[in-house]
């Protein structure tokens, strides 16, 4: 069971603007505004175009700021805090930065957001990436099941007070049991059974990661490479719907 239930299909959706290119990425957030749930915008279009680009391209679309701050607690609280005047519904730090930082990421997202007046963002962890393999892991001094390291650290994200992680779709099962219901769990690897994997391995339909108990879906190409984007949302939330997994 997710931790949302009470989330439309389409709410669910967060769509990855995966391009350093204001213009493009206006457009899309434009033509998705209302259909999806938010945009989600990284280091690519922040790097090259800064806070204000950020703000251009979603243009007010809810927006989970996908920036993986990693670095001493007072440097993450400080970028947090800043991060918080581009008023993002989601942000993220690394987990492995350990208790203190995720603990002063959580602290100075609730007092900026009371500073601003602003809804306060939900700040999630990212756990391993999924681009390290047991013999990446294992270079860098970590021993064992890259699952266990992935249990581990979002158990300690829990308990140093963020509202959840970034999973791969084979970790929602385990992270769900692990982290109990009120957990939010975000997954990228999403492909509709009707669009083409891509480089994408071990992917998940939307139906299928929702029934598994994700909260949210990052979903890039199949939405953003569609001939017709906000068809292609569209078809997902109605997937979602039909399947029920949202009820
Ligand atoms: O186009 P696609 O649906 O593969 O895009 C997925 C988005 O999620 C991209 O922004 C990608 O960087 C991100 N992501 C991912 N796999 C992870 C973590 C993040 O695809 N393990």
């Amino acid at each position: 069971m997710a931790s949302s239930p009470a989330l439309k299909p389409h709410e669910r959706i967060f769509v990855g603007l995966d391009t350093p290119d204001i213009d493009k990425a206006s457009r899309l957030a434009k033509a998705l505004i209302g259909a999806v749930g938010g945009v989600k915008i990284g280091k690519e279009l922040f790097t090259a175009q800064g806070p204000d680009g950020v703000r251009m391209a979603a243009g007010g679309a809810p927006l989970f700021l996908d920036l993986k701050f990693h670095d001493i607690p007072n440097t993450v609280a400080g970028a947090v805090r800043a991060a918080v005047h581009l008023r993002p519904k989601i942000l993220n730090v690394h987990a492995s930065g350990g208790r203190a930082m995720m603990t002063a990421a959580a602290e100075a997202a609730r007092e900026a957001s009371e500073d601003l007046g602003v809804e306060r963002p939900k700040v999630i962890g990212v756990t391993v990436l999924t681009s390290l393999d047991e013999k990446d892991l294992e270079e860098v001094g970590q021993k064992g099941p890259a699952k266990d390291q992935v249990k581990r650290l979002a158990l300690l994200a829990q308990d140093s007070g963020l509202d959840g992680v970034v999973c791969s779709a084979k970790e929602i099962a385990l992270l769900r049991k692990a982290c109990g219901p009120d957990f939010l769990l975000v997954v990228p690897g999403i492909r509709p059974a009707w669009s083409v994997a891509g480089d994408q391995k071990r992917i998940m339909t939307p139906e299928d990661a929702v029934a598994a108990g994700a909260d949210h879906l990052v979903i890039g190409r199949p939405i953003t490479a569609a001939e017709d984007p906000l068809a292609a949302a569209r078809r997902i939330a109605a997937d979602l719907d039909a399947a029920g997994v949202t009820a």
